[in-house]
């Protein structure tokens, strides 16, 4: 039995912004979400954070990054640690993105470790897997996202129920194709179902579904039991766009 908690949304701004356009985006979202009854978070370049940390404050919008470092500190040019993140008030960091995996090299054992990291300074990941259209193509989907998962759940044991997953399948990503509900469902069923057999709490993971998310398609993807949220790109920057997807979760309880 699916516990009645909260649809998460998060959007993901990726390499987009400026101080100009952030203040306005931030300053509609916080009046939009001020009533809503979901989640709401906004993950966006760590240059942006102490501007985005303070127009939310005092709002219940939630900031988070786009990637964390797998180290506490030390020489490691370029990267942004936990503990650094944590002091501008970021709550998620998405790790494993598709675009971190197939342009930056990030392997699931690296993935798995930036997790732990993030776990460890109080800070929730939101761990991405999914397929590339050749490997659907391929019939591997299932061997995909759960080769994946299994990376990120060995290595983080017990505190796997502390996670939020985003399933996004990398070709529906960025492209207007998104995954059908029950594409999705089917998915999400089966990464639920694995991370039952790690913990007595996967109920209480958020599942997001990203790729190609937007207004019109939102609902219909939400309805589904095991779609807890989404991970959104490209319609979280446009804020009627983004306030739909977030009127359309907090219709429904995850
Ligand atoms: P999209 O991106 O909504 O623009 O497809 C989603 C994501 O990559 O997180």
């Amino acid at each position: 039995m699916t516990s009645p908690k909260k649809k998460l949304i998060a959007g993901n701004w990726k390499m987009n912004g400026s101080l100009e356009s952030n203040d306005a985006l931030v300053r509609s979202l916080v009046a939009g979400v001020k009533d809503v009854d979901c989640e709401v978070a906004v993950c966006v370049p760590s240059p942006y954070l102490a501007q985005v940390q303070m127009l939310k404050s005092g709002s219940k919008l939630e900031l988070g990054a786009q990637d964390v470092s797998c180290h506490a500190s030390g020489a490691y040019t370029g990267e942004v640690s936990a503990d650094m993140l944590r002091e501008f008030g970021v709550r998620y960091a998405i790790v494993g993105h598709s675009e971190r995996r197939q342009y930056h090299g990030e392997t699931d054992a690296l993935v798995a470790e930036k997790a732990k990291a993030a776990l460890a300074h109080g800070i929730t990941p939101i761990v991405c897997v999914g397929e590339t259209l050749a490997e659907r193509e391929a019939g591997q989907t299932e061997e995909v996202v759960k080769r994946q998962m299994a990376a990120v759940i060995h290595v983080n044991g017990h505190c796997i129920s502390e996670i939020v997953v985003a399933y996004e399948p990398v070709w529906a990503i960025g492209t207007g194709k998104t995954a059908t509900p029950e594409q999705a469902q089917a998915v999400h069923a089966l990464l639920r179902k694995q991370l039952s057999a790690a913990t007595g709490h996967a109920e209480r993971v958020h599942i997001l579904y990203g790729g190609s998310m937007s207004a019109a398609n939102a609902a219909s993807l939400l309805a589904q039991p095991d779609i807890d949220g989404g991970l959104v790109g490209g319609a979280s920057l446009k804020i009627a766009d983004f306030l739909q997807i977030i009127t359309a979760a907090c219709a429904q309880r995850a």
